[in-house]
């Protein structure tokens, strides 16, 4: 029997448990009885919650029958039981993963085969991988995952060299965007595009990159969320209570401190300067493209860090996936 169907729909599950599972996994399940039928489903709804199998399992007689989930089932205590523990206990005979679990605690393929288990891995593991990246990246190197979001010109151009920039793309693709922001832990922007455009950007965990303090605490962004407001040096004002400020330069520790914030992953929105110094911290671009020319070389570019004479000095990265919103395209790219 090929799974590859029913993985799909556990990916499909697991994306429903987006921007509320941090920092737990995604994770997806389906459940067929011995006759190879469909009987269940579930997913890992919200941190603390049931997992994907444990709320798959809970109300089906699934003697005999396959269990099919992205991740290895965990098989120690967590916030909730072991989910090896609930599959033997249903009497479960197949097990089908996509990928094992980072978590060197997790040791479910072992456990469900000393109880007997066939355990068949790796299906569509491609993209069960990309369906976790935020939590292997959490696990394998103990770092916040980072994804920069940039919107531009058929020119690769953000905004006029006065700074005027809204509005690049259609409603659709700002639409999207706000999708995209929801998945991530926290958005991250800086002192010059608050200056520029005075965004609200309606999130609940915002970082704001503002090594002078210039940005005045009045501004839309300041209105809602939690804010850590990083800066370098300065005594910081009086603030509302949502803001706190963290005194810290460079951006390694910048990047640190998040992790040890417990941000798990952050979704930049910067102008080209920051884009281009926070690329070495960056596991993904979402580059959406309008089909419009400034003709204006003095326009404000995308990533705009640094001068090179020979083109063979460019990064390398590769497009993921494609897609387009109204009349625009977003690329999704990760590093090459
Ligand atoms: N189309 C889009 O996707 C998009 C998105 C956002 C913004 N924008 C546009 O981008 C323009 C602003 O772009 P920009 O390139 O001038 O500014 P930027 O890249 O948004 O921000 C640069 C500022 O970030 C702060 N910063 C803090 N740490 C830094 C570090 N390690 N390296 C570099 N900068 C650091 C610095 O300000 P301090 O010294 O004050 O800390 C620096 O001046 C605006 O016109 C806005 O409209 C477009």
């Amino acid at each position: 029997m090929h799974y590859d169907n029913y993985m799909k729909e556990c990916i499909e599950l697991a994306l429903q448990g987006a921007g509320n599972v941090s920092p737990n996994p995604l994770a997806g399940c389906v459940v067929l009885d011995k006759y190879g039928d469909k009987i269940s489903t579930g997913y890992h709804e919200k941190y603390g919650g049931n997992h994907a199998e444990r709320n798959a399992l809970l109300d089906c007689n699934a003697k005999d029958g396959t269990l099919i989930v992205n991740l290895e089932p965990c098989s120690h205590h967590g916030k909730t039981p072991p989910c090896t523990d609930l599959i033997i206990e249903k009497g479960i005979q197949r097990v089908v993963i996509g990928m094992r679990d980072p978590n060197p605690l997790v040791n479910g393929v072992q456990k469900l085969t000393d109880a007997g288990i066939e355990v068949i891995e790796g299906v569509l593991e491609d993209e069960c991988r990309k369906l976790n990246e935020v939590f292997i990246k959490n696990k394998t190197q103990g770092k916040t995952f980072a994804a920069i979001k940039t919107a531009s010109t058929l020119d690769g151009k953000i905004a006029t060299a006065c700074g005027s920039s809204k509005w690049i793309t259609s409603e659709k693709a700002r639409a999207e965007v706000k999708n995209i922001r929801k998945r991530y832990d926290a958005i991250m922007t800086t002192s010059a595009t608050i200056l520029a455009d005075n965004p609200a950007m309606e999130h609940k965990t915002k970082i704001i990159l503002d090594r002078r303090l210039k940005t005045d605490l009045n501004a839309r962004i300041y209105k809602q969320g939690k804010i850590y407001v990083f800066h370098e040096a300065v005594p910081p004002p009086s603030a509302a209570e949502n803001i706190e400020f963290i005194k810290i330069s460079g951006l390694e520790l910048v990047f640190g401190k998040l992790y040890e914030l417990g941000i798990m992953s952050v979704l930049i929105e910067a102008g080209g300067r920051f884009n281009g110094e926070a690329l070495s911290y960056t596991d993904k671009i979402y580059h959406f493209i309008a089909p419009k020319v400034t003709g204006d070389n003095s326009a404000k570019s995308c990533f705009d860090y640094r001068k090179i004479t020979d083109i063979n000095e460019s990064l390398n990265f590769k497009i993921d996936k494609a897609e387009f919103f109204g009349p625009d395209l977003l690329m999704t790219i990760r590093r090459g």
